[in-house]
């Protein structure tokens, strides 16, 4: 079930806490949510110092073309198998070194203020799309447990449901999906857990109901259905690095002077269009980031 939040600019609190409820009983009675226009509220507003004059991918594309193992390999199963994905009475526990570890659910997430941030996102295959994303800030999420100066790695969890989810009944990761940032790429105001896409909450193809996105990074740092984020002291191994540690490494920055050891990186194909264009380092965003590996040879640390 899905509504256009841009549609709504409720502020009412108690509505606010209780839109999951609404929205779950009018799906309970066979009502559509237009039945409750005045409740679907969820405010977002455009960041505008991120809403960059590109030319946004069809949503058609995003929500079509999707890299979500969980649901299976191909890249059309994860919105036929979408349905799988079971979303209700989400919670994020964010643990490990820190003051104040909690547990949220997705009503306490969503009272962080939300922003549209248009990004561009970049698959390690050679992908790449432009999507306002919905979401805010991770610094302002890890700053409510308040991290410990020990603490100088994230380590992102998704969900584990072998049960439910298609793609966990086959070992081709070791599930759970796991991926990691170290501290201060955490903390740039550039990452961020969102919450929805193309003015509406996430699909569950798309990681519903929070994900991260990680704009100067390949694709698959962007961990999708996230339930645990954890605070360490020791860099994590993510799933990509333990199924294939010679072709991902831990920092994966679009860099199209490093190939993968398979294929070059130096090209993109926009979704939605037949011609490639050049990829840019750290994906156009190197302004803003480069200078977090400044002493470091990115050759090494692919
Ligand atoms: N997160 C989980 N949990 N499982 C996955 O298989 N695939 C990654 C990333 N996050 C993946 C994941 C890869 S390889 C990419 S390119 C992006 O999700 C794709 O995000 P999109 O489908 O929203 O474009």
């Amino acid at each position: 079930m899905k509504y256009s939040l841009k549609d709504f600019d409720v502020t009412d609190e108690k509505l606010f806490l209780n839109r999951r409820q609404f929205i779950r009983a009018g799906v309970a009675a066979g009502l559509s949510l237009s039945a409750f226009p005045t409740l679907a509220a969820l405010n977002f507003r455009a960041n505008p110092n991120y809403q960059p004059n590109l030319k946004l991918t069809d949503s058609e594309h995003a929500l079509n073309y999707n890299n979500f193992y969980e649901l299976g390999t191909d890249k059309s199963d994860p919105p036929r198998y979408a349905h799988l994905l079971k979303t209700d009475n989400w919670q994020v526990r964010v643990e490990g070194l820190c003051a104040k570890p909690q547990i949220f659910d997705m009503d306490d997430l969503l009272k962080i203020e939300q922003e549209e941030r248009i990004y561009r996102f970049r698959c390690v295959e050679g992908w790449s799309m432009v999507v306002p994303w919905i979401g805010f800030p991770l610094s302002k999420l890890l700053n409510k447990v308040q991290p410990d100066s020990s603490a100088k790695y994230v380590e992102f969890i998704s969900i584990l449901d072998r049960e439910n989810l298609p793609g966990q009944k086959f070992n081709v990761l070791n599930w759970p999906y796991r991926e990691g940032l170290r501290m201060d790429e955490a903390m740039h105001p550039l990452t961020i857990m969102a919450t929805g896409l193309y003015g509406k909450e996430l699909e569950n193809q798309n990681g519903a109901p929070i994900r991260l996105v990680v704009p100067w990074k390949y694709g698959f740092k962007s961990a999708k259905s996230i339930v645990t984020i954890r605070l360490t002291d020791k860099m994590p191994t993510s799933s990509w690095m333990e199924s294939a540690p010679s072709e991902y490494g831990f920092y994966s920055n679009v860099n199209p002077n490093v190939p993968h050891p398979r294929w070059s990186q130096a090209k993109e194909r926009p979704l939605g269009s037949f011609f490639k264009k050049k990829t840019l380092i750290f994906n156009g965003y190197a302004d803003d980031v480069a200078g977090l590996y400044k002493d470091m040879d990115l050759k090494k640390y692919y």
